[in-house]
């Protein structure tokens, strides 16, 4: 009688054993189903969100830009590609045409071309952008430049120039082009600013003033425009490997013309631009595209400014030494 009941009370065990594993497995498998119904929606949401879009891309010529236009082309956005360099946005004009893409229907892209140091070529150009398809309902503010030197080498000139590309040129196109988004009461200005527009590392200091202030201004911008329906997004990433280093403007105002280390094993350009394309189709306002010391380092210097600082003064002893020597 004893071993029978014993016998009984295992297969009991054994049976609630075997009803919760499976409860448990229905559990996971539940949550995977509601995790890809989840990411389906988003993803249908981002198509919809750039489907038949017009999206205007500066600095399409080259680096991320380039990259950029690939991919939202690709996801069916009208585009409007500007840059300086008429010959190179027509030669990606004519790759786009060529590439075969995905089941998504693509659109002729126009071009601009000007120069965004040039504040009245710059309003021109909007008004230009406006008529190609009618209205804007994505702005790009990607091109930029970058520099390279001392601040007691570098006159004033200089970090003229960098802010003149960097942030009067991108604010003039912006403000030109946001009355008819607040009309339509839709639009994203989207800025590719950079993790230097958060930290500011030794020798960078008119980029990163130029980035800071990119940022400052859309953090205003966003808070203002929300109750008109327009949306900012500001993407910081680290080194990317594009020629951004090679034509940085030196303390004396020539063209830098070196590969950085640091760029040369940056990110690959079109994996940068898919972070940008999905940060763009889900409206994401502030993101750091950097891998982890730098995105620790934005942290310490709002946590522990003190020891940053310390590090960046060695680090700008470090990085002097070979030039003095
Ligand atoms: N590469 C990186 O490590 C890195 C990291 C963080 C952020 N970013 C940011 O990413 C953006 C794209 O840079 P990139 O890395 O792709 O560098 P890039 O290859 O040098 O491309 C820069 C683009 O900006 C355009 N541009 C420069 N000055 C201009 C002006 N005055 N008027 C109109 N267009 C002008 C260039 O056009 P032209 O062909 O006419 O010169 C080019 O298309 C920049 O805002 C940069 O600050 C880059």
């Amino acid at each position: 009688l004893g071993f029978g009941s014993s016998r009984k009370r295992s297969l009991t065990v054994r049976a609630m054993d075997c009803v919760s594993s499976t409860a448990i497995l229905s559990l996971l498998l539940g949550c995977v189903g509601i995790f890809s119904l989840f990411k389906l929606l988003q993803w249908l949401r981002m198509k919809a969100h750039l489907q038949d879009a017009v999206v205007v891309i500066t600095g399409a010529t080259s680096g991320l830009g380039r990259e950029c236009a690939k991919v939202f082309h690709a996801a069916g956005a009208k585009l409007v590609l500007c840059g300086r360099n008429r010959e190179a946005l027509e030669q990606l004009a004519k790759e786009l045409a060529a590439s075969r893409a995905s089941e998504v229907q693509t659109h002729t892209p126009r071009m601009v071309t000007f120069d965004l140091a040039d504040t009245g070529a710059t309003v021109a150009a909007a008004a230009e952008i406006l008529q190609c398809f009618g209205h804007v309902d994505v702005l790009v503010n990607n091109a930029g430049v970058s520099y390279r030197g001392t601040i007691l080498d570098t006159p004033v000139d200089v970090d003229r120039r960098v802010m003149e590309t960097n942030y009067f040129g991108p604010i003039a196109l912006t403000k030109a082009l946001l009355p008819s988004m607040v009309q339509r009461r839709r639009g994203h200005v989207v800025a590719i600013s950079s993790v230097q527009g958060k930290i500011s590392v030794p020798f960078r200091s008119a980029y990163a003033a130029s980035k800071h202030a990119t940022q400052a201004f859309c953090d205003c911008l966003r808070a203002e425009l929300e109750q008109h329906g327009v949306a900012v997004t500001v993407l910081s990433p680290g080194y990317i490997r594009t020629n951004l280093s090679l034509n940085a403007i030196a303390a004396d105002g020539s063209r830098y013309g070196v590969m950085d280390e640091t760029t040369a094993q940056g990110r690959v350009p079109a994996d940068v631009a898919r972070d940008v394309l999905a940060a763009v189709a889900k409206k994401k306002e502030d993101v750091v595209l950097a891998s982890l010391a730098p995105s620790l380092a934005i942290y310490l210097r709002t946590l522990a400014p003190a020891l940053f600082f310390r590090l960046m003064a060695s680090r700008a002893r470090k990085e002097q030494k070979p030039k003095d020597s």
